[in-house]
């Protein structure tokens, strides 16, 4: 009796063991880049908050004034194309500060910011299961760089109009980037 409940336990260890490591190496670079997708933007966002709402970029070319000065033609700086481009240079260096990660409590792939961004460690480090990161080629920057580097200029006329949200509308709507993959909390 004894014997047989420990092999049955055993049994379902090393069961749970393949499947834990199967589901390793079933990660879809489509759900990731997704997943890379949105986190940068949403570093990007934060990057862009953080601009000095007073500060203006001369974009070259005059303007007249309404007393009929001619100025320099300026923007606000989160309007920028040079300053928004510099800050997307950058951005994917905040991806080492990601790892890939599955939550405990269904399966699903994540990406875990190492420090929140009150410099503390992440709360969330103890419901997620880490997912070791060998393979440099598939690294989160180098998924953000293939974004950024695709996409930039879509990525800067979002910002340049204004819109809300832009993680999201840019990944989902229109990049695609998260179209093949849906999932589940965005139904
Ligand atoms: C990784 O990327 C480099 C540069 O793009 C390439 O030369 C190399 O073959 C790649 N390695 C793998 C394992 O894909
Ligand atoms: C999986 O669990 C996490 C943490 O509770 C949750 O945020 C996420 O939405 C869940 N995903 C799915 C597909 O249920």
């Amino acid at each position: 009796m004894r014997a047989t409940s420990l092999f049955i336990l055993l049994i379902s260890c090393s069961a749970a063991l393949a499947q834990s490591f199967a589901a390793d190496n079933r990660i879809d670079s489509k759900e990731l880049r997704c997943l890379v997708c949105e986190k940068s933007l949403e570093e990007l966002t934060k990057e862009v908050e953080q601009f000095d709402p007073d500060k203006k970029v001369d974009v070259g070319g005059y303007t007249l004034d309404i007393d009929g000065n001619y100025r320099h033609k300026s923007v606000p700086q989160a309007k920028s194309e040079l300053a928004l481009s510099e800050a997307i240079e950058g951005i994917c260096d905040k991806m080492d500060n990601y790892i890939r990660a599955k939550w405990k409590e269904n399966g699903t792939l994540t990406l875990l910011s190492m420090i929140s961004s009150e410099g503390t460690m992440s709360p969330d480090w103890s419901n997620v299961d880490i997912i070791q990161d060998d393979d440099l080629n598939k690294s989160l920057k180098y998924y953000c760089e293939g974004i950024m580097e695709e996409h930039e200029e879509d990525i800067i006329k979002l910002y340049q109009e204004e819109h809300n949200d832009i993680p999201k509308k840019f990944c989902f709507k229109q990049s695609n980037l998260c179209s093949k993959h849906v999932r589940r909390e965005e139904l």
